[in-house]
């Protein structure tokens, strides 16, 4: 699986896979607060949500690009089938709370509930292990 020749611009494609993190965290942090603010309708405007998409796009990409080059063995200990499986949560939390969710409590709630996972995310990809900021106190 491990591409050779990509692996010169590793360095160069992580920088851009985290500076999409913290542009993409940014943003729904940003549209999430619109929506607390009682204006869905700033936070859905199509600019905002295409920018969003575009932003998704590099940041995945990117990910993908990391996958190829990095060996197999470095995700032996399953942190990345976690925090692949968080990223379908915080997905699907970010819609309840930019869109899908039917009360004001419900949006509050998944829009929190998101950001932390969201961060748990940013925990388990700096350790390279499912406990994430937890590491320390457990292993
Ligand atoms: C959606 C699919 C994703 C995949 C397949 C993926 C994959 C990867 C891979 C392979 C690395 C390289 C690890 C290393 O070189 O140390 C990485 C790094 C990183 N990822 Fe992702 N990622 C994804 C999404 C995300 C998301 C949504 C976040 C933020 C919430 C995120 C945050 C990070 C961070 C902060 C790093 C740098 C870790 C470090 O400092 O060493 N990733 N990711």
């Amino acid at each position: 699986m491990a591409d050779m020749g990509l692996m010169a611009f590793y360095p160069q494609i992580k920088w851009v896979h985290i500076a999409a993190v913290t542009t993409s965290g940014s943003l729904f942090a940003l549209r999430g607060a619109l929506v607390q603010a009682g204006r869905p309708r700033w936070a859905m405007a199509a600019p905002v949500r295409y920018l969003s998409y575009s932003v998704d796009t590099v940041l995945l990409t990117a990910a993908l690009m990391l996958l190829t080059i990095l060996p197999g063995a470095m995700f032996a200990n399953g942190w990345l089938t976690t925090k692949l499986v968080l990223v379908v949560v915080y997905v699907v939390l970010g819609t309840f709370a930019l869109k899908r969710g039917r009360t004001p409590q419900v949006r509050t709630a998944c829009w929190l509930a998101a950001l932390l996972v969201f961060a748990t995310i940013i925990g388990i990809a700096r350790v390279h292990h499912p406990l994430g900021w937890f590491y320390r106190w457990f292993a």
